[in-house]
């Protein structure tokens, strides 16, 4: 959108949430919440974006990146005074200018482009988003005129108790002509409770000098809370889960128990993929169509194609091609590649490892820095002998070989194409393609010897 610019207040420590980490990079369905706002306005196409940095400046500045420009408010005097900071961003500019909080991660881009709507066609000064909650603890109250009119916003420690009854509050979102807001931010005092500088005092001192000051209610109140402390972020994390679940259910994702199953915010699912309890898909997790996921599916940066089944396993930053089917009970490590209709069945750990086409490792087998090859059988309990103490070296199996149970593969090692090694063996040189490697002690039987032993017949310890 043209001629829109947007700040973004935050610098604020966060001290109700009692943590280490900065209030704002707290995350709400894994992306810190300031993330969220500025993901917001990047899909409405506000591209003049200024956040207000203070508290923990770096990590925001690194969790945020490029796509933003920044200005410091080196001590925190308040809401008014962090947007004051970005005056000289303002100046000189025309059009509307959205104010929002970095802790009011919620608001949809349905509402945030209805907000900047309603104030264009109102043709106001400043247009506050307000809503009607159950709860209004702790929020700035709307405190309109006998005409309906929005007069000024009253912090929550400031209110009369008549004032403190009224439940529409003031979301920290607001729209303001961008010259009235340079004109009004310098205005504003700290003669309140907490001494500080409020933006909220700007609709007051608008109105006061006559101007229009318009204010638009929140269809769905919930969208808009602020997260001030951790029973705050439970609730906006429950809220995000629900909304998130629910685009995917209409894209066409069957979703058998919205409650317990844990979808972040960018992940992407196709449809018809069904998804049992307990499933969590972390980060930049893609899943393709007709998957079966869960129960108990624990992904993050997954990268999956059509038609896989996954359960009970945990999946980290792997790659898994179409109709694959993994565990119950597997471990996919970074680096790995499974290709196409691979099976890797219950009790198998995948570091670092490229499986080809039609691949199976159906049990109990660690296969780590390794390339094996297509249509490879990987008998039960097969190792990759990949550590040596100092370093990881490689395993390469080739197309069609035979892994015989219970294997060591030492690597740096080459079992060619073809090639079938006998259970129980311990390789540590190369297979050629075609051969039969066995690497056992030849069993040696002893006849009746079993009878001298020592044991104690029919008698129980
Ligand atoms: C604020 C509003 C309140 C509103 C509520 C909505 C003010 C004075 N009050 O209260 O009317 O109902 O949000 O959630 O604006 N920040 C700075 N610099 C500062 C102070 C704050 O950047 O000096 C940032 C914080 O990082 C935070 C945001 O501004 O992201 C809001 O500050 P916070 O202290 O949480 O305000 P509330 O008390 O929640
Ligand atoms: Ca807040």
């Amino acid at each position: 959108m043209s001629n829109i610019h947007a700040v973004v207040l935050a610098a604020g420590q966060g001290t109700r949430m009692k943590s280490k980490l900065y209030k704002v990079l707290h995350p709400v369905c894994g992306k810190p919440m300031v993330q969220h706002v500025v993901d917001t306005l990047a899909a409405i196409q506000v591209k003049d974006v200024v956040v207000v940095v203070g508290h923990g400046a770096d990590a925001v500045q690194a969790a945020l990146g490029d796509q933003v420009s920044y200005v410091l408010q080196s001590e925190q005097l308040g809401t008014a005074h962090a947007v004051q900071q970005a005056v000289p961003f303002l100046t000189g500019k025309k059009g509307a200018t959205l104010i929002l909080y970095g802790d009011v991660p919620l608001l949809s881009t349905e509402t945030m482009e209805s907000l900047l709507r309603f104030h264009l066609e109102q043709k106001a000064a400043a247009t506050v988003l307000t809503a009607d909650v159950p709860d209004p603890t702790g929020y700035g109250r709307i405190i309109r005129d006998s005409a309906g009119e929005v007069l000024k916003i009253v912090e929550h420690k400031d209110t009369t108790p008549e004032e403190r009854a009224i439940s529409e509050i003031n979301t920290g979102i607001y729209c303001y002509d961008n010259e009235e807001l340079l004109k009004a931010i310098v205005q504003v005092k700290n003669d309140n409770v907490q001494k500080e500088y409020y933006v909220t005092d700007c609709i007051g001192i608008l109105r006061s000098a006559g101007k229009k000051v318009a204010a638009y209610r929140a269809v769905d109140p919930d969208e808009t809370m602020g997260v001030n402390d951790r029973v705050q972020l439970s609730q906006a994390e429950a809220y995000m889960r629900r909304r998130i679940n629910e685009t995917h259910m209409r894209n066409g994702v069957t979703i058998i128990d919205p409650l317990s199953t844990y979808i972040e915010a960018d992940v992407t699912i196709g449809a018809d993929t069904i998804i049992q309890p307990g499933t969590v898909l972390r980060g930049g997790t893609v899943i393709g169509t007709n998957c079966h996921l869960g129960p108990q599916a624990d992904m993050t940066n997954v990268q999956m194609g059509d038609g896989v089944t996954v359960s009970y396993s945990v999946l980290v930053d792997a790659q898994v091609e179409s109709d694959a089917t993994i565990g119950p009970f597997a471990y996919l490590r970074p680096q790995t590649l499974v290709g196409e209709g691979v099976k890797v069945g219950d009790f198998v750990e995948l570091k670092n490892a490229k499986l080809g086409k039609g691949t199976k490792v159906p049990h109990l087998s660690y296969i780590g820095d390794a390339e094996i090859g297509e249509g490879v059988n990987i008998g039960c309990g097969t190792i990759t002998v990949n550590y040596d103490g100092a370093k990881k070296h490689k395993t390469i199996v080739g197309d069609h070989a035979f892994i015989g149970c219970n294997s060591n593969l030492v690597a740096p090692v080459e079992i060619g194409k073809n090639a079938y090694v006998a259970a129980g063996s311990t390789i540590n040189q190369n297979v050629p393609d075609e051969a039969l490697a066995i690497a056992r002690e030849r069993q040696v039987n002893k006849p009746g010897y079993a009878a001298k032993l020592p044991r104690k017949q029919g008698k129980k310890d």
